[in-house]
């Protein structure tokens, strides 16, 4: 049986560069909604979780605002950084979302979790 990293979450060409989707993915802790933003050839994930008030942060299932840099948060507004997750404006300013890994292969996004660490439940 594959691993959950060893499985593709979407080819790199089904996301649009620029913008974010919603992608769920199984991690070590279970399934979780990813937010995953495409730059160039780039891929960046974080959980669709909001250190603010632990809400998702599309405005639809899957929709994302994204402004000057920013990814903003549906419910109040929080804006983070698509470089590295931080939060520099809203509710939560300094906070961070948080990054899951991935890796682009072949036109193929995968999580970068090691299976090994996923089966001692060690990661995180
Ligand atoms: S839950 Fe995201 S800003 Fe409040």
């Amino acid at each position: 049986m594959d691993s959950p990293a060893a499985r593709p979450l979407c080819r790199l060409d089904d996301l649009v560069d620029g913008e974010a989707t919603a992608l769920d993915a199984l991690l070590p802790d279970g399934e979780e909604s990813l937010i995953v933003l495409r730059q160039g050839d780039a891929v960046r994930a974080w959980l669709n979780i909001c250190p603010h008030a632990g809400r998702r942060l599309d405005w639809a299932p899957g929709k994302f605002l994204i402004s000057r840099g920013t990814l903003v948060c549906a419910a109040h507004g929080a804006s983070f950084r698509t470089d590295d997750g931080e939060c520099v404006g809203g509710p939560c300013r300094g906070d961070r979302l948080r990054a899951v890994p991935l890796s682009v292969e072949n036109g193929e996004v995968r999580l970068a979790t090691e299976p090994a660490a996923r089966l001692s439940g060690t990661a995180g």
